[in-house]
């Protein structure tokens, strides 16, 4: 996205408007594959949201240290509000390119993020978030599929609402699944939510 604060303008109702076109299927989405990370992890999230989960995956995954990243000041505010002052946590205002650390994470989180990207920027975004992970790291994630009429239909006008509401420049769906296993991750496990409209996979690094 051009506007990488775009988000500043949908942040305080994003996640009800989520509620009202999904229901709870974002959150399942979401929270699915949280459970499976080691109690210990060193964790990236990139693109958090207001981070909604933050403070009951805290509370049962105590040992667990967070990057939080995201590029909109006001979903970060959310975020930091969310959790209250949490020394387990470290905010960060920024975007895949802030990402500084070498193969420091046991895991990433990236929830509806990828999805922002063109399948050909894509392709470098995911190799580059690769160097931050350390061997054998577990990415979750959570995004949109397109195997229908009715979800080419919806993410139509879904791309079209946040290219006016935040500016996104993106205008279709990567093949993130595609990316993700061309980039030498492996599926553990994956669920689908909402009709087959979301995909939720546990992957992992293999080198
Ligand atoms: C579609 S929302 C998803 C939010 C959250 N992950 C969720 O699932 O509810 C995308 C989020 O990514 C952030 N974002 C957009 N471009 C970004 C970038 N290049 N790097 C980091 N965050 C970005 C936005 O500010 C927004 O919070």
């Amino acid at each position: 996205m051009d506007r990488t604060n775009g988000f500043d303008a949908v942040a305080w109702y994003y996640d009800r408007l989520a509620r009202i076109v999904f229901g709870k299927s974002i959150c399942r989405s979401q929270t699915c594959f949280l459970g499976t990370l080691s109690a210990t992890s060193n964790i990236l999230v990139l693109g958090g949201g207001t981070g909604w989960w933050l403070k009951e995956f805290l509370q049962k995954k105590p040992g667990c240290r967070i990057l939080y990243v995201d590029a909109s000041p006001a979903m970060l505010n959310l975020a930091k509000k969310a959790v209250g002052d949490d020394k387990r946590i470290t905010f960060r205002l920024g975007t895949e390119n802030s990402i500084m650390e070498v193969h420091e994470f046991d895991a990433v989180i990236t929830f509806f993020f990828l999805d922002l990207f063109s399948h050909e920027k894509l392709r470098d975004v995911i190799a580059g978030i690769k160097i931050a992970l350390k061997p054998n790291a577990r990415w979750l994630v959570s995004d949109f599929i397109n195997t229908t009429w009715w979800h080419a239909c919806m993410l139509s006008v879904m791309y079209f609402f946040f290219r006016i509401s935040t500016g996104l420049r993106n205008k279709s769906l990567p093949d993130w699944t595609g990316l993700l296993l061309a980039g030498n991750l492996r599926v553990l496990e994956h669920k689908m939510f909402f009709g087959n409209f979301i995909k939720s996979g546990l992957y992992q690094t293999t080198e």
